[in-house]
């Protein structure tokens, strides 16, 4: 940036006229900066307004130099972001700055044709200042906001690798003796109707699947486990997924209300599926639980063109809008003992086949909608 500068006498008077109130001048400008006691490191900001007077009075007297600007503002840029703190009182600080030694500069007697071409250096070199700082800052900011999110994105990817690492082996180890208990338990059933405890045993059993499937869906589910794209109704499978946490639902003391059309079919793997809405439901539960008042659950269906709308509401507390976004990553969970996989793990077969799931929360009703393609007769 080019600059013209004419070092005739009026800058020699000025020049010597801003030295000799130095002390005066600083002092004004101390009583009147904007400072965080908490934060903000007093003396660090003082010596840097020294620093900034000598740069300008020295571009007065002898040289003006970009490069000196620019140093400074760097320094300050550098210190204000370490110090995380905004830029906007600096700014206002420096432009305070500005002000006090244009205005004690105007009632130095010197005339205003002297001034005139003074006055410009001056704002030049405010100007440039805040310019070189605020862009250093925007930019050092920004890249410890890139670090940051890398840094996230990072851990978040290795505990998804270690999770679907660990999955796939514990889910090998675990799911194929479990069917064959699950079956033999049928067996015995059927040859010993009257035995009892088989059917806690058998719901049990069924908790623990469902657990391991979680899990299952959170590695590399399509290599694991071929989907069977078999036809689903879907009124017939909610109903099992009621059947199945009635308990629950009878000792919390929740009404479900379910309001399904029993047309309407998807195509789909029927567990699949059924883990889908184990998830929303059984987060449902958790959420009426601490309802004081009466705990509801409804189910309804809305078909739109080849489409069907399943919407999953509870009369729980309110999500926080800000927690809206991250409610289908991996890990987030707001329970003491979740995992926080359950939405993820919706998200994912939902997404197989074609559809969407999202969520809307007020103080009235929070609901889960999952969008699916029907399947045509
Ligand atoms: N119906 C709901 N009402 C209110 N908050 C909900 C509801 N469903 C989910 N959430 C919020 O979303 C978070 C994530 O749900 P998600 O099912 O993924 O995990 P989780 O239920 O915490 O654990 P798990 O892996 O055992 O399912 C929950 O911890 C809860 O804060
Ligand atoms: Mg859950």
């Amino acid at each position: 940036m080019e600059i013209n500068i004419q070092t005739g006498n009026e800058h020699k008077k000025i020049g010597q006229y801003l030295l000799e109130n130095k002390e005066k001048f600083i002092h004004f400008w101390e009583e009147q900066i904007i400072v965080h006691h908490h934060k903000d490191n007093k003396e660090l900001i003082i010596q840097n307004g020294y620093l900034m007077y000598e740069v300008v009075v020295n571009s007065i007297l002898h040289e003006f130099s970009e490069q000196e600007i620019k140093s400074l503002a760097y320094k300050v840029a550098q210190e204000r972001a370490d110090a995380n703190v905004n830029i906007g009182e600096f700014v206002y600080n420096i432009n305070l700055g500005r002000s006090i030694i244009i205005k004690y500069v105007n009632l130095s007697g010197i005339t205003a044709e002297e001034l005139h071409p003074v006055f410009e250096l001056i704002n030049k070199q405010f100007d440039l200042f805040c310019y070189y700082a605020v862009s250093r800052y925007t930019e050092i900011i920004n890249t410890k906001l890139q670090e940051k999110s890398l840094f996230i994105t990072q851990t978040h990817k290795d505990r998804l690798a270690i999770l679907g690492q660990m999955s796939s082996s514990f889910v090998h180890e675990f799911r194929n003796p479990l069917t064959s208990v699950m079956g033999f338990i049928k067996l015995l059933n059927h040859d010993y109707p009257n035995l009892p405890y088989l059917d806690v045993i058998s719901k049990e059993l069924e908790e623990l699947k469902f657990r391991i499937t979680q899990f299952l869906h959170t590695s590399k589910m399509d290599t694991l486990v071929e989907s069977k794209y078999e036809e689903i109704t879907i009124h017939l499978l909610i109903e099992e997924v009621i059947d199945f946490l009635y308990p629950s639902i009878v000792d919390r003391n929740i009404r479900v209300i379910p309001n399904i059309n029993e047309e309407i079919k998807v195509n789909g793997d029927c567990n699949e599926l059924k883990q889908v809405f184990l998830n929303l439901l059984m987060n449902a539960i958790d959420a009426v639980t601490d309802e004081e008042n009466v705990r509801e659950i409804k189910i309804d269906t809305i078909l739109e063109n080849h489409l069907v709308k399943i919407r999953i509401s509870n009369n729980g507390p309110t999500i926080n809008p800000e927690a809206i976004p991250y409610l289908f990553e991996p890990f987030f969970t707001t329970k003491k003992l979740g995992t926080g996989i359950g939405l993820f793990v919706c998200k994912n077969i939902v997404e197989k086949y074609l559809g969407q799931i999202t969520c809307i929360s007020n103080d009235h009703v929070t609901t889960f909608q999952i969008t699916l393609p029907i399947k045509n007769n």
